[in-house]
């Protein structure tokens, strides 16, 4: 059996699943292992099974040992790993794309609502109480009628997509091609980032992270929306320059943010936590118990496929 390192602890179900596969080095404690840790306990291994947790740059894949052949990464996002640096060294990566996108969409959907219609504000004065309604108390962006912008057309935008436009709300989108008609559902196409976020009341960042979309908002093209403009992020924090957004957040040109993934978590900028219209969730994209099962599942599978066949449906690089 090979022998593989799961470097964050699994659903029981998973680790079950891993144990009857292959051989697995499980993490009881959940310790988060540092760079030389994962070298470490990848001596003699086949595999690495890693999680969005484990930054596997060049340095690090350099030093695995020849035996690791694969890294299935426990995520549909692929930002932590130098895909090339594997390549060079003869390791595959893999992902697990489709059985997170119904439950990171509905992130998406909470993001959009939660920065709309203000509800970091309202819980806040909800719970401190005292709070006293009026007319015009915490007034928010109504979703109907309103254009949302989607970068990133691929599962997760599209279903994101769908949910806003049953909310009433008007499509717009920017990817690398246009989409089907089918796939479009009536969905506007931009062939460029300005001709988007000019149309954008809300954006929601669906889009990988990669060189190409890394700081994709920055300080140019914050000014590209209209102005009261609402952000929302479901994908990596990579694709957005923190400074130039709370920048812009504290000039009132962005409205609200909803945020569930930043730069170098699980430290966010502080520059988000003094504004009160930012909605932020700790990274809860794929976090249902399903959802987190069949990933682990899909990880697993990936690499019994890499091994049985010598490629894998969901390699990446
Ligand atoms: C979650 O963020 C993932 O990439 O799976």
């Amino acid at each position: 059996m090979k022998k593989i390192l799961i470097t964050r602890k699994l659903i029981k179900e998973s680790e079950d699943k891993a144990s009857k596969t292959f051989n697995p080095i499980f993490n009881s404690n959940d310790e988060l292992y540092s760079q030389s840790k994962v070298i470490e306990m990848s001596q003699g291994c086949d595999g690495i099974l890693s999680s969005l947790t484990d930054k596997m740059d060049k340095e690090t894949i350099n030093k695995l040992p020849d035996t690791v052949k694969i890294i299935s990464n426990f995520a549909v996002g692929f930002g932590n790993i130098d895909l090339e640096a594997a390549k060079k060294r003869g390791i595959a990566v893999t992902n697990t794309p489709e059985v997170l996108s119904d439950a990171t969409a509905e992130i998406g959907i909470l993001l959009i609502l939660g920065a709309c219609r203000r509800a970091a504000e309202g819980i806040e004065s909800a719970r401190e109480g005292g709070w006293k309604w009026s007319a015009d108390y915490l007034i928010g962006k109504q979703l109907t009628g309103t254009r949302l912008g989607v970068l990133g057309m691929g599962r997760i935008g599209q279903k994101i997509a769908r949910i806003a436009k049953s909310l009433g709300m008007i499509i717009h989108y920017h990817n690398r091609s246009k989409l089907s008609e089918d796939k479009e559902q009536g969905a506007i196409y931009h062939d460029n980032l300005k001709s988007l976020f000019s149309v954008s009341d809300v954006l929601s960042i669906c889009c990988p992270a990669t060189k190409e979309t890394e700081n994709m908002i920055n300080k140019e093209t914050v000014e590209y929306f209209p102005k009261g403009a609402v952000i929302t992020n479901v994908a990596r924090g990579d694709i957005v320059d923190d400074d130039a957004l709370i920048d812009a957040l504290n000039r009132r040109k962005i409205y609200a943010v909803g945020l569930d993934v930043y730069k170098n978590e699980p430290n966010l900028n502080p520059g988000y936590l003094k504004i009160k219209s930012a909605f932020i969730l700790p990274h809860l994209g794929s976090a249902t118990k399903d959802t987190r099962i069949a990933m682990a599942n899909l990880a697993i599978d990936n690499i019994d496929e890499f091994f049985k066949t010598g490629n894998c449906i969901n390699k990446v690089n």
